[in-house]
């Protein structure tokens, strides 16, 4: 069983992933940390994020395990970051492979990320979309900062959120958008149970 989980930087769509995952006793992966990990690579040996040819090379040759608990790929300016490599198709390509090894795991797999539903599970047995307002997102994401400790200014974060969904949207290759038949799931004004109970009715009505 594969549940398919698209959406915008700060949907909460990761959160969602992760609980689900345990609900079910499936494995998880959050692809945004592969794309983060590219750029990550790039950046530790001072190459521009513009050098597509030595994207695409860190990208065939990422090291996989560990990427969970790296907190060094996290931060904003790496989400930024791996949103500039990951519109090159070379490095898609090259992950795309040990994505869908991942979602063949036993008894199942949730992958979360932004092409999942269209690209790399076509045929997943549930397909979300989760969405909320980038005023909403800027502010779970400010909460988020203020916790761990960030300066961070929500007006940088909400322009942040609204320039990387713009990217995200507009780029030919694998462009951000809901499955023809992914469910939208809107978050805006749920919280974070609000939205599990939402999002497991959704998995259960569908599978
Ligand atoms: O989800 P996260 O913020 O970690 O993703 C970082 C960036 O990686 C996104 O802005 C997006 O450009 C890219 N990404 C992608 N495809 C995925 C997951 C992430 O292009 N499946």
């Amino acid at each position: 069983m594969i549940i398919a989980i698209d959406g915008p930087a700060a949907s909460g769509k990761g959160t969602l992933g992760k609980r689900l995952a345990e609900h079910y006793g499936f494995a998880h992966l959050d692809t945004g940390l592969l794309y983060r990990a590219v750029a990550r690579a790039l950046m530790d040996r001072d190459i521009p994020l513009t050098d597509r040819d030595a994207a695409a090379h860190a990208a065939q040759n990422l090291d996989v395990s560990h990427l969970e608990d790296d907190t060094r790929l996290r931060g904003a300016a790496m989400g930024e970051a791996a949103s500039v490599v990951s519109a090159y198709q070379p490095v898609r390509d090259a992950l795309l492979a040990f994505q869908r090894q991942f979602a063949a795991r036993k008894p199942g797999a949730v992958l979360d990320g932004r092409d999942i539903g269209t690209v790399v599970c076509p045929d997943a047995d549930v397909k979300l979309f989760i969405t909320a307002s980038p005023e909403e997102r800027a502010r779970r994401r400010h909460l988020e900062l203020q916790r761990r400790g960030e300066q961070a200014a929500y007006e940088t974060i909400l322009e942040d959120i609204r320039r990387r969904d713009e990217r995200d949207m507009s780029r030919s290759t694998a462009p951000l958008k809901a499955a023809a038949d992914a469910l939208t799931l809107d978050t805006t004004d749920l919280d974070a149970d609000a939205a599990f109970d939402a999002a497991l009715k959704m998995v259960e009505s569908s599978r």
